[in-house]
């Protein structure tokens, strides 16, 4: 069965000055999707985001966004979409009630349906208790779920959503990847960035790494993680690990990554066998006490740190 296209980017670009900050990219998401970009700061996530939104202007390029060009049919792309970022705010001063009447009426949504939709969609985000509350009052977890009340008001077919989960507490963050998967149950098409690499392995179909504004793989999470298969991942439960044998762990040639949390020293190389008898020893020499070794699989996390390196050179 062939996939509905919900968004095309063609050649997509955009220059600040000098600064190339996307550079022609092209991809599709179709629609019903959970897409993620994932890549670090200054990549060109929002400013990817902000061009599908007809926010920005691209300097090159264009896209399609549910079916309307976002340079010359603006309006009809506007209609379609809801969107989550720094800059798109609520009234203080109002209740979250009041905003959703509010964007309601900018919409044009029928007053009878306006009231329905408002109720749903304050039933759905679970602020109905606090719904006549001003937003001044709210949480900055309470308010992150009034923004995306209030972007879901015209009940857009495609959801962009700029790191909303950044700043929330780990239940909040739950219950906002909920809210996607429920979004997507319904057919809407949800695209997102996030910095948290853990996020798009639990939650999107694919996934858009990108960096320096260029797009280095589109794929699932799970097809990411095997073009950094031929990286060997090797896990070592440690008492005792002194920070500097930690340091010195990391600098043993032929280790890309070294990581520790609690007692799991996790150890990133093309070739465990070979670095792994030096790590033990330095281990062992600083009177540290190895309690278990085990080959692990690779996660999102460490494909991205090889993917965005391999774009560097
Ligand atoms: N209005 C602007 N004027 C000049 N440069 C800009 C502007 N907006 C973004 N940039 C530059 O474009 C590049 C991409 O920025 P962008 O905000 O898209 O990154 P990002 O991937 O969203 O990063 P972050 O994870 O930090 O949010 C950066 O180098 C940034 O400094
Ligand atoms: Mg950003």
């Amino acid at each position: 069965m062939r996939q509905e296209v919900s968004i095309e980017a063609i050649g997509l670009t955009r220059k600040f000055k000098k600064l190339v900050a996307v550079d022609h990219i092209n991809f599709q998401v179709y629609s019903g999707e959970i897409f993620g970009f994932l890549g670090p700061n200054g990549a060109g996530k929002t400013t990817t985001l902000r061009m599908l939104c007809t926010l920005l202007t691209p300097t090159e390029g264009t896209a399609r966004v549910a079916g309307y060009d976002v340079l010359k049919e603006s309006a009809e792309v506007r209609k379609r979409i809801g969107i989550v970022s720094d800059g798109v705010e609520l009234y203080d001063d109002l209740t979250l009630r009041e905003n959703l009447k509010f964007f309601g009426r900018l919409h044009r949504i029928p007053r009878e349906k306006r009231g329905r939709r408002i109720k749903e969609l304050l039933e759905f985000i679970g602020l109905i208790d606090r719904a006549d509350d001003i937003v001044a009052t709210y949480s900055s977890g309470m308010r992150k779920r009034a923004l995306i009340a209030v972007a879901l008001i015209n009940d857009p077919e495609i959801l962009f959503l700029d790191e909303v989960t950044s700043g929330l507490d780990p239940e909040t963050a739950v219950a906002v990847r909920d809210f996607m998967r429920n979004l997507c149950r319904e057919g809407k098409t949800v695209v997102w960035t996030t910095n948290y690499m853990e996020e798009p392995e639990k939650l999107c179909n694919r996934v858009a790494i990108i960096h320096q504004g260029k797009l280095l793989a589109v794929d699932t999470p799970e097809n990411i993680k095997k073009l950094a298969e031929e990286v060997e991942v090797v896990e070592v439960v440690v008492e005792n690990l002194r920070g500097e044998t930690f340091k010195k762990i990391r600098e043993v040639e032929g280790v890309q990554q070294a990581s520790l949390s609690e007692n799991r020293l996790r150890i990133v190389s093309s070739d465990s066998e070979e670095v792994l008898p030096e790590i033990l020893s330095k281990i062992v020499n600083d009177r540290g006490v190895v309690k278990g070794v085990r080959k692990t699989r690779t996660t999102l996390e460490e494909a991205f740190i090889k993917l965005t390196r391999r774009g560097m050179k």
